[in-house]
């Protein structure tokens, strides 16, 4: 009896043990992995100042119209280290300290950490009827590597946060006052809405074209809060029709299928 118990064990338990080295692998592969990058490319720079784009994912960039072909190249490892020690080895290291450079850590304070930003209302005085100011690591160079940002969004009585996408990031719409049209569109072409009132939340899934409208006759605000310190953001409009240089009035006018004159209407109000 007790022999026929022990020869059960091992079948039972190895299903078990495959999924345990299955989790154990997806956290070790999600964990030890750096983050996806979030921008073409990030020269790390020492000492860098104001002028230097965001860093990711930990060291300020160089600015990018400063990036010439040798930040690309490094040729560090090209000759032997010295194996003259008692390991008789030598391991030269090609990481981001070597190439090419670390800020200094020393002067970070609380401040760095705080943002107050978003306190007061932005200006809803334009055709729009809204503001949107960000929260993101470029207006709060403390949210560096943490992966969130936050906007304050602020409309006016029939204001609209006009049709945009945040490639980079899902979005949670928090309303703190008045009442919040939001919507997006699938990529099967669904459109989704809610009318939000004070303390309700929606979420934009990433990528997908979406929106906020003030259907109420008071000012409405809410907090979007996003995870990636640099969601990006794609207004649909001005891209189509404001891009610099043109997209050709025939491609829009084909694409939308619309008079060449309604594409050129359309221009002058986006054409900066
Ligand atoms: C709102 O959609 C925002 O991007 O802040
Ligand atoms: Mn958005």
């Amino acid at each position: 009896m007790e022999s026929t118990g022990a020869m059960s064990r091992p079948s039972s338990a190895a299903p078990l043990l495959v999924l345990t080295v299955a989790v154990l692998a997806v956290l070790v592969s999600t964990s030890v992995a750096d983050p996806e990058p979030i921008q073409d490319f990030c020269v790390a720079v020492p000492h860098a100042g104001a002028e230097a784009s965001p860093a990711y994912p930990g060291f300020p960039c160089k600015p990018a119209s400063t990036v010439v072909s040798d930040d690309f190249f490094f040729a560090g490892l090209a000759g032997a280290g010295s194996t003259d020690n008692r390991f008789g080895f030598n391991v030269t290291a090609g990481n981001v300290e070597a190439f090419p450079g670390l800020p200094p850590a020393s002067t970070v304070v609380s401040d760095d950490f705080f943002f107050a930003g978003l306190a007061g209302a932005g200006s809803t005085d334009n055709p729009f009827g809204s503001s949107v100011k960000p929260g993101n690591v470029e207006a709060f160079p403390g949210l560096n590597t943490l992966g969130v940002a936050i906007n304050r969004v602020d409309l006016a009585p029939g204001g609209v946060n006009p049709l945009h996408s945040h490639p980079r990031a899902a979005e949670l719409v928090h309303a703190i006052t008045g009442q919040m049209l939001v919507g997006f569109v699938s990529t099967a072409g669904k459109y989704y809405s809610k009318v939000l009132g004070e303390g309700e939340t929606f979420v934009i899934p990433r990528g997908l074209m979406h929106f906020q409208y003030n259907p109420g006759n008071v000012s409405a605000r809410a907090m979007t809060v996003f995870n990636s310190q640099l969601p990006g953001v794609v207004v649909a409009a001005p891209a189509l029709f404001g891009a610099d240089p043109d997209i050709p009035d025939a491609v829009l006018a084909k694409s939308f299928q619309v008079d060449a004159e309604i594409i050129k209407l359309l221009k002058s109000k986006f054409k900066k």
